[in-house]
């Protein structure tokens, strides 16, 4: 079992080590990997917790002003990285083509990408959802070796459940989970948006599932 918390863009580095401290605290079997801000990164230090990112560049290191790279990432020891989150895909206009970029990147760096796939309401609700979730994890993945596409672990986030407390039922998220392994086989499935302590209980019984995306409750007072 795997729980990811994303921090979004939450938490100065006062509040930050606070928490830091707080989250250490807790006493678990599970893996708990920890999705800081780009800055709090650095600020970062645990022997229980993992670290993550929320983001990656495209791009190598080098003259792309801004960016933080695969590279980068890794001297700070980062272990596992967020990719095309859809906020990224709304707020950045990340594409197929960046998505499918990062991804490489972190994988040369041996950075375990997380990706992110998920439908709008309007998708779910006009019944294009799994034709959008193929299109974001094939577009993902292309040209992606085997033995590649499986490092990566895939997490179903629809977007009308982030951060609305609507969550779907256990039925609607194992359809999706066994529709994207009959794309790719052996990766694990997390589940993300609106996960929390009362919900958690229904959603452990979903068949497949290796773990939880987690915005909102990441940032709860443990
Ligand atoms: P919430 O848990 O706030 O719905 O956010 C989910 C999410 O976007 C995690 O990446």
């Amino acid at each position: 079992m795997i729980v990811i918390l994303n921090n979004k863009c939450n938490l100065n580095k006062d509040e930050f080590k606070a928490y830091l401290k707080d989250i250490s605290e807790i006493k678990t079997k599970i893996d708990l990997v920890l999705c800081p801000n780009f800055l709090n990164i650095s600020e970062f230090k645990s022997d229980k917790i993992i670290l993550g990112s929320q983001n990656v560049s495209a791009q190598n290191s080098g003259a792309f002003t801004g960016e933080i790279s695969a590279n980068i990432l890794k001297s700070y020891n980062v272990k596992y990285c967020l990719v095309g989150h859809s906020e990224r895909r709304k707020y950045q206009q990340e594409n197929y083509h960046e998505i499918n970029q990062k991804i490489k990147k972190l994988l040369e760096s041996n950075i375990t990408p997380i990706l992110c796939i998920g439908e709008t309401k309007e998708e779910r609700d006009s019944k294009k959802y799994k034709e959008v979730i193929k299109e974001q994890l094939l577009s993902a993945i292309k040209d992606l070796s085997l033995e590649n596409q499986k490092k990566i672990i895939i997490a179903y986030e629809p977007v009308w459940s982030i951060g609305t407390g609507l969550i779907p039922t256990n039925n609607q998220i194992e359809e999706i989970f066994s529709y994207i392994k009959s794309y790719i086989m052996t990766n694990k499935i997390l589940y993300g948006g609106s996960v929390n302590e009362t919900n958690v209980d229904t959603l452990k019984k979903i068949n497949l599932i290796d773990g939880y995306l987690l915005g909102t409750l990441s940032l709860q007072e443990k």
